[in-house]
């Protein structure tokens, strides 16, 4: 064994590697010597310890079989940061799971990102490899990679295998929905819902539909925060843990030459993920977690610009729930470089990735499939515009989010009178009642569903039709809430209602029997009643319990309640976001 040759000689001007942020006895010399005597134990030798040290997320649980494959992903990156002359150094942080996590996923991305953040910022890191996958978790990941600005890379966990019944191809979870709402309507028995129960997600790794998941893996890489090709690799192939072990050589790098998030994830480079947000038809969702992410990088993302993108910007992607194929596919197609070359005169091509090169240098070097036919073109699109569109009215005058490129298309130009429940309680309560009030042509509202209202903005926006409803055929409405929906749902859903009602925005304000029209085109959604009519309700409205009873709330809890912010602002804590820094989301033409 040899003594390392600078230890322990106390503070240096940039310390790298073991020496870095040093546990604060009041002297120097003595935290290093007591560091290196402690990791000793597991058996570090002086040379290992002496190169740059990659720290790797272990973000795997038994409840989190989107994680599944986490432990083989780990050891690929470790080879390749071994490869790379680096060091390898596991840590957990927390897991969310996307069906595992109550009240909701939501409700704990922000104690993920705060949790990575300063454990990248505690302990002696000189890179970390964050390891995502379910929903929840890349958004967390990244913006504490933006709070932190310690050089970082993602490596997706990857989408899962489709399963089959009955000869036709299954999805997590688009069919999950599908399916249910078929057993709902008496469609398909007790018996064969379990069957299909079993086959629905089939692998390890995440839904394979255009869900969150897939989504912000997507966006990560059009982003430059993954490795070309990562986003769509499904979980279980080989090729998945090659390109772990080529992200672990590339988080050597990133650690030698300092090279942090705030390089990368520039105002151009959320530009380009918002692009392909558009055109992949992508969830919901990521306009909130890329908001979230931005906030914390300083950078605004301009709603309004994001709306006028998605009337350039065509849905290029066939997949599920805007199209017919799954990610499996979207890899065999050549993944995200197949879309990124269609999309060449939306992208800032400059924008760096990690890797090194930038975006316009790693499409040109990705090989075209001329026979692929997942990934439309330009000129004979899935959806002829953008997958979201922006709604501002009077019903939601800071904004409201609509997934026009999977909904009846009938239904964007509606006008229908309100049938309103005042929370998720309420909507278990009476939606299948056959005594309900409802006909196909009224607008589901659901209230109270909101970041604070509900608390944690549940996926409850895919309100189920109604059963007696459901059984006469009906299978979309228009709904109307401040909550979110799974990326993976299809409707007339109009969510991210702000301001949310709980805190007193106006949906809290509709009444049963109100008339409501929704104005896709126009980019409106408007409660019909006068403005003295209003303003009377507002007198007399009351907040709900879970906004008056704060004295009663304690821990996370309470944290959650009093700082969480509207959708617009991404949902993140207002304490967690820094001063922006005056850019906003560029768009290229
Ligand atoms: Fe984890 Fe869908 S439940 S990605």
């Amino acid at each position: 064994m040899t003594q390392s040759k600078d230890d322990p000689k106390g503070p240096q001007d940039n310390p790298k590697g073991i020496k870095r942020g040093l546990t604060q006895y009041g002297d120097a010399g003595f935290s290093l010597f007591l560091r290196k005597a402690f990791i000793k134990a597991a058996g570090y030798s002086d040379e290992a310890l002496d190169r740059p040290i990659v720290g790797i997320t272990n973000t795997g649980s038994e409840f989190n079989p989107c994680h599944g494959n986490v432990p083989q992903i780990i050891e690929a990156v470790k080879r390749g940061v071994m490869q790379g002359g680096g060091m390898p150094v596991v840590f957990p942080t927390i897991s969310i799971a996307e069906s595992f996590a109550h009240p909701t996923s939501m409700y704990l991305r922000n104690l993920m990102s705060m949790d990575t953040e300063e454990m990248m910022r505690a302990q002696p890191v000189d890179s970390v490899v964050l390891i995502g996958g379910c929903d929840k978790t890349i958004p967390a990941q990244l913006m504490a990679a933006a709070s932190a600005d310690i050089p970082c890379v993602v490596i997706p966990t990857g989408p899962m295998m489709t399963g089959h019944h009955k000869g036709e191809r299954l999805g997590a979870c688009t069919d999950c929905r599908r399916y249910w709402g078929k057993f709902r309507a008496g469609e398909v028995d007790d018996k064969e819902i379990w069957e299909i129960n079993a086959k629905l997600a089939p692998t390890v790794g995440t839904c394979m539909v255009m869900g969150t998941a897939s989504t912000m893996a997507l966006t990560t890489e059009a982003m430059g925060m993954s490795l070309s090709g990562s986003a769509a690799i499904p979980a279980v192939h080989s090729e998945r843990l090659r390109s772990s072990e080529a992200t672990g050589r590339v988080a050597v790098k990133l650690a030698e030459q300092e090279v942090k998030p705030s390089t990368i994830m520039t105002a151009k480079a959320f530009s380009n993920a918002l692009t392909v947000l558009h055109a992949i038809g992508g969830s919901t969702n990521a306009l909130i977690h890329l908001t979230a992410v931005a906030a914390r990088a300083g950078i605004t993302v301009d709603l309004e610009a994001f709306d006028a993108l998605g009337r350039k910007v065509p849905v290029l992607v066939d997949l599920k729930p805007s199209g017919q194929f799954y990610m499996e596919h979207l890899h065999e197609a050549g993944g995200l470089n197949t879309v990124l070359r269609e999309l060449k005169p939306w992208l800032h091509l400059d924008a760096l990735t990690v890797d090194g090169r930038t975006l316009g240098e790693v499409i040109d070097a990705s090989e075209a499939d001329p026979t692929q036919h997942v990934v439309k073109t330009v000129a004979d699109p899935v959806y002829p515009t953008g997958g979201l569109a922006v709604l501002r009215g009077n019903l939601a005058p800071h904004g409201a989010l609509i997934k026009h490129s999977s909904a009846t298309q009938a239904l964007l130009q509606h006008t229908g009178r309100a049938v309103v429940f005042e929370s998720l309680e309420d909507l278990a309560e009476r939606i299948d009642s056959p005594d309900l009030d409802v006909k196909a042509d009224d607008v589901l509202v659901l209230k109270n569903a909101g970041p604070k209202g509900a608390p944690g903005m549940p996926e409850a926006g895919y309100l189920p039709i109604p059963k007696k409803l459901a059984m006469q055929g009906v299978k979309d409405m228009v709904r109307i809430s401040d909550a979110r929906m799974s990326g993976t749902a299809f409707g007339a859903i109009v969510l991210h209602v702000s301001p949310e009602s709980a805190t007193g925005g106006p949906l809290g304000l509709v009444k049963n029997g109100d008339m409501i029209k929704l104005d896709t085109a126009a980019r409106r959604i408007d409660l019909l009643v006068d403005d003295a009519e209003l303003a009377r309700r507002k007198a007399a409205w009351q907040p709900p319990e879970i906004m008056t009873g704060m004295e009663k709330q304690r821990g996370y809890r309470k944290l959650y309640l009093q700082t969480v912010t509207q959708a617009e602002d991404g949902c993140d804590f207002d304490f967690m976001m820094p001063q922006k820094n005056g850019q906003t989301t560029p768009i290229v033409r």
